[in-house]
């Protein structure tokens, strides 16, 4: 079983590349069923999730080519044989969930495993489905999959109970193609739903108003083929600018979009952390000294985003002073505070609010990664840690992370992947 061992206590320095987002090429993969057409995305980053997606393609009947090393996959989707993906493979990854719009509005139906909930929360799908029934798509839960069917799906006015991501790209992969024009309203507005949308709109598809609250749909008879770039991860580069500061280094993330970080820079500003926006789509970041404490609330987007509330609280942890968490996203996103408490972290768990009470130093412990952004965070304050941080279970972050311990090396860090535990290092847990 594979292992992190991170030896903490190095300022990180030097620059490092972010690679395509996770949350666009597989969203931007499902709809590329939506064509008979060959499709070729650059920019797809080698990670397990995208492998995972690339097989539930397969299963379908379509043809996924990928070059890791160009980062380019290209997808055919002329002929579709199934409608039901194998059922572990959607257990397996909640983004699974993503191809049933383009099943339905391609071929009418559809058999999905419920996605099972995860680390983060229960995580429904209701308002995936109440979005699409209103297209006209009728569905039945039959052993535990969810059945769709539609005779033609037809345009509709829907406004969404939140703001849900997902959501709102199976409605939108759902309505490229149907008769008419779809008003949605009080939609996710994410970097990855425009992502999706111009992706789309490059197939022939006539969205407008994606990145809005308002994404106006008209349907269209078929979509072509395309060759499109997803956009860099703003998970990734933050979760890098964060290992420069919370290490008292610097470091340059290259290849990032700076509007999709605002949230974080903002608050990174607040706690007083250099960050410094350069030409040439990159960013410079780091600290020289402990920084303050702040408040963090996470919204949707442009509010703070969740996926880096686990980061965050990492360097939280090392601030002066207490800042108060308060996670309104998910309902169970708070797993990766045991793993710091093991590393003297002093933190109070009440609901959503994490009250985090900062210490000079943490310590390096054995810890276990327990999800992608909770892993990422142990790693983080590992990173900052004195001592030795053995990390179980860190295949959790190959889900999100390409490589990340080699890249992190590459700016100074000692962390390596062992296959177990050394000899010496008994884990003795905490
Ligand atoms: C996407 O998940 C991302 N995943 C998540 O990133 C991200 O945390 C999330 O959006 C929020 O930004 C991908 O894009 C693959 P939601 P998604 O639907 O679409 C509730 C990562 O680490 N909800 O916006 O599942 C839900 O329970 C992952 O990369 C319903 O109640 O997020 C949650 O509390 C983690 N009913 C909230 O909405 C529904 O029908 C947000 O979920 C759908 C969602």
């Amino acid at each position: 079983m594979d292992k992190l061992l991170v030896q903490g206590g190095a300022p990180l320095r030097g620059r490092v590349k972010v690679n395509g987002s996770k949350n666009a090429s597989l969203p931007i993969m499902a709809a590329a069923l939506l064509s008979s057409e060959p499709v070729i995305i650059e920019g797809v980053p080698d990670l397990m999730d995208v492998q995972t997606m690339a097989a539930v393609l397969q299963a379908l009947g379509a043809s996924v080519r990928f070059d890791p090393i160009k980062e380019t996959m290209h997808i055919s989707a002329e002929v579709l044989r199934g409608v039901e993906p194998p059922p572990q493979l959607v257990q397996q990854m909640r983004a699974s969930f993503l191809i049933l719009g383009p099943l339905l509005a391609r071929r009418g139906k559809a058999r999905l495993s419920l996605p099972g909930g995860c680390a983060i929360g229960i995580r429904p799908v209701d308002l995936h489905l109440k979005g699409l029934a209103a297209m006209g798509a009728r569905f039945s839960m039959v052993n535990g999959c969810i059945e769709g069917e539609a005779d033609g799906l037809k345009g509709a006015r829907i406004y969404l109970d939140y703001p849900s991501v997902g959501a709102t790209e199976n409605i939108i992969t759902a309505a490229v193609l149907a008769r008419g024009t779809t008003i949605l309203e009080n939609a996710a507005t994410e970097p990855e739903i425009v992502d999706l949308a111009n992706f789309l709109n490059s197939m022939g598809a006539l969205i407008s108003g994606a990145g809005t609250t308002s994404i106006r749909i008209e349907g269209v008879s078929r979509l072509k083929g395309t060759r499109y770039k997803v956009i860099p991860d703003r998970i990734e580069a933050g979760t890098l600018l964060l290992a420069g500061i919370i290490t008292g280094g610097e470091v340059v993330v290259e290849n990032v979009l700076s509007d999709h970080l605002k949230p974080l820079l903002a608050k990174l500003r607040e706690t007083g952390a250099e960050v410094e926006e350069l030409e040439q789509s990159a960013i410079r970041a780091g600290s020289s000294g402990r920084l303050r404490a702040v408040d963090l609330k996470t919204l949707p987007y442009p509010g703070f985003p969740t996926d880096l509330q686990p980061q965050f609280m990492a360097l939280l942890a090392t601030c002066q002073g207490t800042g108060v968490i308060t996670e309104t996203v998910f309902e169970n996103r708070f797993r990766h505070v045991e793993g710091l408490s093991c590393m003297g972290a002093q933190i109070q768990v009440d609901g959503h609010h994490a009250i985090v009470h900062g210490v000079p130093r943490l310590t390096g412990a054995p810890v276990r990664a327990t999800d992608l952004r909770g892993g990422a965070a142990l790693l983080l304050a590992a990173l900052a840690a004195r001592g030795l941080t053995v990390i179980a279970e860190p295949y959790h972050l190959w889900r999100g992370y390409y490589r990340l311990e080699e890249r992190l090396q590459g700016l100074g860090a000692q962390v390596q992947r062992v296959s177990s535990e050394p000899e010496q290092l008994i884990s003795t847990g905490c």
